[in-house]
């Protein structure tokens, strides 16, 4: 697939599972299959590029992933400091600009330094942004922009019954980027696990039995390729959709 193909989705979510169960298959620790991820993410970050998407969401981690043993959770924490540190120039380079989304309020201080470092690196870059989704809950995200709503009208700047739809997205953690076209989820299991939960009501779902670290730019297209069989209705009838195009 080439940049100028037809209907590169502007934003794909993805939900890189399965890491694992990859180590598993290999007798290899838990860690091993992380290790393994994090280069089929750089994989999946270049064929983006190089198609012209537009966002790339990745979740890295997830709100319920503290449920973990300590070990695994404490070895994620290392392994994504260390990808930051060794990512964060190239993508600079690459014109990548890298956003991090989740209550990065629990991370350690040194981590959240990074973060913030890496984000201001690439503020300003105008190509992919790569939108990574760490100690991110939907319902986190929701309850988090409800808040903010809340806090107009407490402070008497909004009727409750003037609050809107836009209103909560606006105070989203994705405000800034379109919602996803595709989603896929890697690894077997079909379901969100409270991803972008306000932010896919429309969007299209591919699962892949693929695990992570074994997902490639081939399937990737594969996943695009359905994305475009698929006629998107947002509640019209199929022969509206035809008319408007
Ligand atoms: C996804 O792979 C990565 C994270 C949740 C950090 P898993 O670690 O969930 O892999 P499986 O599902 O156990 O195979
Ligand atoms: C979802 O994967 C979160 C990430 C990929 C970071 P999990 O493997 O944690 O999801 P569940 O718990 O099986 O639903
Ligand atoms: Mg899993």
């Amino acid at each position: 697939m080439t940049k100028e193909s037809a209907n590169v989705p502007q934003h794909i979510a993805i939900i890189m599972d399965g890491n694992g169960r990859w180590a598993k298959k290999r007798h290899q620790p838990r860690f091993m299959g992380h290790r393994a991820g994090v280069k089929a993410v750089e994989n999946i970050v270049k064929h983006c590029a190089e198609l012209g998407v537009g966002v790339l969401s990745l979740f890295a981690f997830s709100s319920e992933n503290w449920r973990r043993p300590s070990k695994e959770v404490s070895l994620l924490m290392e392994l994504f400091a260390l990808s930051l540190k060794q990512q964060a120039k190239r993508l600079h380079k690459n014109n990548i600009r890298l956003q991090i989304i989740g209550d990065l309020s629990k991370f350690s201080d040194s981590l959240q330094k990074q973060i913030k470092q890496a984000e201001q690196l690439t503020a300003d870059n105008t190509g992919l942004i790569i939108n990574i989704a760490a100690n991110y809950g939907g319902r986190w995200d929701i309850t988090q922009a409800v808040q903010k709503v809340a806090e107009k009208v407490t402070a008497g700047e909004l009727q409750a019954e003037d609050i809107t739809e836009d209103m909560i997205g606006a105070e989203l953690t994705t405000a800034s980027i379109p919602e996803p076209d595709l989603f896929i989820r890697t690894g077997g299991e079909e379901r969100v696990s409270n991803f972008l939960l306000w932010q896919m009501a429309y969007t299209e779902f591919y699962f892949s039995e693929t695990l992570w670290p074994d997902f490639d730019s081939q399937q990737l297209d594969n996943a695009i390729s359905s994305f475009n069989d698929r006629e998107r209705r947002f509640g019209k009838t199929s022969e509206q959709i035809q008319q408007d195009s």
